[in-house]
């Protein structure tokens, strides 16, 4: 059996091929085609152990925009919420369908569902990582401001997996990367450390902000991370994105969020409905930057 090619995290692109993507990514959005679908009679399945908005109606409208077709499952549809094994239904489900996406809690059950397929499998996110997120970000600061190399980039708040997926673009498309995240919420430490000198780690959000190109922040608690809803909103009540913040970065700085977003916690209402903020292109772009994803990995 050939070894299909997954895209579990960023680091599974080349610098080149990412940024290759990226151009993809705008060339599709901005010559759409009825009749280009390189993947006609393709099927993705689409397993999610989370709720979703933009990843679940961007895979499954990138796959009819391509001719193909997507099929969603919860927990509640599959045998592996009953606790059939991964392998097992890996070798399964990749026997009859031509990619597979997974939005998992644990980062170990997408690694291990890839090992025993022979299609393609993709990250939808899981808690460590949200490398789909990082192609629609990167594109749209790339359309924006044109290319991220050399920039600085400030995270505010959890070091979760998007600011894991942050740290791994910086990796691939060089810029340097501000983390600003409350004591006991840092980014995992070896995560950090392979970044080498482009990340730096902040106490003080407004230090970390410092003439930045690009302001980013995600919710405090996480899915599966509710009940800690309370504490976390303790611990991170100085780490939130305001104006005042956005005033210590470049004046021409952007602002994003992957969404959802809790306006009044992470960041204020004023910045994520503000001039500076690319939140709703950002979203949009996941469905361009996926189609380019699906066509790299799918129509090898
Ligand atoms: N940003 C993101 O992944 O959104 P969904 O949870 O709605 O898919
Ligand atoms: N960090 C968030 C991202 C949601 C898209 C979560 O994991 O819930």
């Amino acid at each position: 059996m050939m070894k299909p090619r997954h895209f579990i995290s960023l680091l599974d692109l080349s610098s080149d091929e990412f940024r290759a993507l990226i151009q993809r990514a705008i060339a599709l959005k901005n010559t759409r085609d009825p009749d280009f679908q390189p993947l006609k009679g393709q099927v993705l399945a689409m397993i999610f152990e989370k709720s979703s908005t933009r990843t679940r109606i961007s895979f499954e409208t990138g796959m009819t925009h391509f001719g193909g077709s997507s099929i969603f499952l919860s927990p509640r549809d599959t045998q592996l919420g009953r606790g059939e094994p991964i392998s097992d239904s890996a070798k399964v489900i990749s026997s009859m369908v031509d990619g597979i996406m997974l939005r998992t809690n644990d980062h170990v059950t997408v690694t291990e569902f890839a090992k025993h397929s022979s299609v393609p499998v993709i990250n939808g996110l899981t808690d460590l990582l949200h490398p789909c997120q990082l192609l629609a970000d990167m594109q749209t600061y790339f359309e924006h401001r044109g290319d991220i190399r050399g920039k600085t980039v400030t995270w505010i708040g959890d070091g979760n997996n998007m600011c894991h997926s942050y740290i791994n673009a910086a990796i691939r498309l060089d810029f340097n990367l501000n983390v600003a995240s409350p004591e006991g919420y840092l980014p995992d430490a070896d995560i950090v450390k392979s970044a080498g000198e482009r990340v730096q780690l902040f106490n003080s959000p407004l230090d970390a902000a410092k003439d930045s190109d690009l302001i980013v922040t995600d919710v405090w608690a996480s899915m599966g991370q509710e009940e800690e809803q309370k504490q976390r909103e303790r611990a991170f009540k100085n780490f939130q994105v305001t104006q005042e913040l956005m005033n210590h970065a470049k004046a021409d700085a952007l602002f994003m969020h992957c969404l959802p977003a809790h306006r009044g916690e992470e960041v204020t209402a004023d910045v994520i409905d503000g001039q500076q903020s690319v939140i709703f292109d950002e979203a949009e772009n996941r469905l361009h930057a996926q189609k380019a994803l699906l066509e790299l990995l799918m129509c090898a």
